[in-house]
């Protein structure tokens, strides 16, 4: 077992990383790993967390559901919660659940609601006197982001509820649902991204994340959504004896509900359900993921309550992934968006659950090597989540001694520099800031919100002012004069003008914003913030040691080697010199309060062991401290070496406290 130390060193490392991946996925729908490594993530998180309870756990994004809202909509406060489902992916799993719900309830049978389970995104509809006034994405089950303006671009979705003969209806209401993308427009949209030169969705869900998010709802309003409802949060001025009569209610309401949610009388038909919708599953004009399960009393959901995030009158029973046996033609390498190598592997199309299946990721080096996949090799596929398919396991019984081994590129495919496999970490990855196939990823990035915030210089601009040649990397946008924007196709007089003044404007950035932007991999919002805090300046990060980094609290290994392998390559290196003589100037921060030595003064007197003066003084700073060469009243600490001098005698007659070189490596985490 880990030693509680390194223990909670790993949890803040892992809640930084997850995080970085959340907003990928859930900000940026880009999603730079696998649903299964992120799993993974979240898995390894949880059972350090469970070992080592911590004060944050609270904050966990194990706690949380989804990533924070984006800074451009307007934050939503949930009436009440918007809770997430546990999980269970097998018959057993299943059984404990209702067995478990029995014993609680101290009850024989237990009946329940049975509803397919939509891969779409939650939303909660707020209807004030049966009208329909606010809307949010869940964002972390707290707070989300009000998307009223789009929700009503949903042609399906009722703005007012339908009165019904005599039927009374609730004086405000929250009620809940998933906001989609069924698979045909989903093509079709794609189909014209493509022709459009623009990039494809990977899947419906995120097309329909991409289109529920956009700032201008004219383009919601372009997109094929759909929403299905299935739940409420509050409720005033009436109520329901059971979930099947809730649901009924929406639907007179008219609410499209889902016409497959079933009454199941007990946990049998509830598992017969589950079989049933599973094999239907690809005939649906919609993408699910698994059914839903729900307590159908409301007075038993009461008793029942939540358990941490998940009801626990609810389950959410996964299908299983679909299986296909094919062969390995050829094993290609894939350079991602931020310099990742997949090998990925071209087979024989094969039809996996409806889909034909051609291309199948190996994740990276070590999966190939630890299923020994080799090109020429039958495989077992999986398609799992509707993602990408992956290779279960090679039948080895198939192999003719024909098959050839794998071998990752020594150097970048796109652009020829070295590749790189940092310590720990089981990616190979082109750390060329430079390099074509990340770069146009790289300048959309720095150009974005949350970043430099440029206005004006989208996906679709990066990439074209990077393919005529005007840019090579985001350094070069502060170079760009009116009359060379003009040279592009389309661009007119004064959008040119309007996109140099808001290139101009950004060239004072807070320094965090600055860090983010460099797109440095691991390095999220939060993390970048920790950064600027702790270093004040971009030349102090960018000479910072392996030790100051680590220093931080919430940085480990992983994302200490990445900073320090990116201001290491030389491009990156000419691409900050760049900056600096394009004025690019990020606003200086004050050494936060946080820093473990912020306000504390240290003087050293006599030689140290383990280290030189100058050492001992940048670490001090770079942990928010400060070193003088005299005491005075203000001195927090005497570090006391080997034949201290007078300052020793000085301090102890103004009561100032004397540490040994010991009690100083201490202090420093060393
Ligand atoms: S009920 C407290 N019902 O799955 C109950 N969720 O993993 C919370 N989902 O956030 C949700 N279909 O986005 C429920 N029929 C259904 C659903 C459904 C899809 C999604 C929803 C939720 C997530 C939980």
């Amino acid at each position: 077992m880990m030693d509680k130390e390194t223990a909670l060193k790993k949890i803040s490392e892992l809640r930084n990383i997850i995080e970085y991946h959340n907003q990928r996925y859930y900000q940026q729908d880009a999603p730079e790993i696998s649903d299964a490594e992120y799993d993974q993530l979240m898995r390894e998180l949880q059972n350090l967390e469970a070992q080592f309870p911590d004060d944050d756990l609270a904050s966990s994004p194990t706690q949380r559901i989804g990533a924070a809202p984006l800074a451009k909509f307007a934050s939503f406060n949930h009436p009440s919660p918007m809770l997430s489902l546990a999980n269970a992916f097998s018959e057993e799993e299943i059984i404990d659940f209702d067995n478990r719900l029995k014993r609680l309830a101290s009850v024989d049978n237990i009946s329940y609601v049975a509803e397919p389970k939509l891969d779409g995104l939650a939303v909660n509809l707020i209807f004030e006197k049966g009208v329909f006034t606010k809307g949010a994405t869940r964002g972390d089950g707290a707070v989300g982001e009000d998307v009223t303006q789009n929700l009503k671009t949903i042609t399906a979705l009722p703005l007012k509820i339908k009165k019904s003969g005599q039927a009374a209806i609730p004086s405000f209401i929250e009620i809940r649902g998933e906001v989609y993308m069924e698979k045909a427009p989903f093509k079709k949209l794609n189909q014209r991204r493509v022709k459009d030169g623009e990039e494809p969705f990977a899947n419906p869900r995120n097309a329909a994340a991409g289109s529920l998010r956009q700032l201008d709802s004219k383009i919601t309003a372009r997109r094929p959504l759909s929403i299905f409802l299935y739940g409420i949060g509050n409720i005033q001025g009436m109520n329901f004896p059971t979930h099947w009569e809730l649901l009924q209610a929406l639907s007179a309401w008219g609410f499209p509900v889902n016409k497959l949610i079933e009454q199941a009388k007990d946990i049998n038909a509830c598992i017969r359900y589950f079989n049933r919708i599973g094999n239907a599953r690809d005939t649906l004009p919609y993408d699910i993921d698994g059914v839903v399960l729900k307590v159908d009393s409301l007075a038993l959901q009461n008793t029942l309550g939540n358990i941490s995030r998940n009801p626990r009158w609810a389950l959410a029973c996964k299908f299983p992934a679909q299986q296909e046996t094919t062969t390995i033609r050829e094993i290609i390498v894939q350079v991602g968006r931020m310099g990742t190598l997949t090998p990925v592997a071209l087979m024989e199309p094969v039809n996996v659950g409806g889909v034909m299946v051609s291309r199948a990721t190996l994740h990276n080096e070590d999966e190939i090597i630890k299923k020994d996949i080799r090109i020429g090799d039958t495989v077992i596929i999986q398609r799992a989540g509707d993602v990408i398919p992956e290779v279960v396991n090679v039948i080895e019984e198939k192999r003719t001694g024909k098959e050839k081994k794998f071998k990752m590129p020594a150097i970048c495919p796109e652009c020829g520099s070295e590749i790189v496999r940092f310590e720990g970490e089981v990616a190979h990855r082109c750390v060329n800031i430079s390099c074509p196939a990340q770069l146009k990823e790289h300048i959309r990035h720095f150009a974005s919100r949350g970043a430099m915030d440029i206005e004006g210089l989208g996906e679709k601009l990066s990439a074209q002012l990077f393919d005529a040649k005007l840019i090579s990397d985001p350094a070069d946008l502060y170079f760009l004069t009116k009359d060379k924007l003009l040279e592009l196709d389309r661009q007119a007089e004064k959008s040119s003008q309007n996109l140099i003044d808001s290139i101009g404007r950004s060239k004072n950035p807070p320094l965090d914003k600055f860090i983010y932007a460099l797109g440095i991999r691991h390095v999220g919002e939060r993390t970048a913030k920790l950064l600027a805090e702790r270093f004040g300046s971009i030349e102090n990060l960018m000479v910072a040691k392996i030790e100051d980094l680590t220093a931080i609290n919430e940085i480990g290994p992983e994302i200490t080697a990445s900073i320090v392998e990116f201001f290491h390559e030389p491009k990156n290196k000419a691409v900050m010199k760049k900056f600096e003589k394009a004025g690019v100037i990020p606003q200086k921060k004050e050494i936060s309060r946080n820093a473990p030595l912020a306000g504390k003064s240290f003087v050293f007197t006599g030689a140290m062991e383990s280290m030189g003066r100058n050492d001992a003084k940048e670490i001090v700073e770079n942990m928010g401290g400060t070193v003088n060469s005299s005491v005075t009243k203000k001195t927090t600490y005497v570090v006391a070496g080997t034949e201290p001098g007078s300052k020793v005698d000085k301090a102890k007659s103004s009561g100032i406290k004397i540490i040994s070189e010991e009690e100083f490596l201490k202090l420093i985490g060393k």
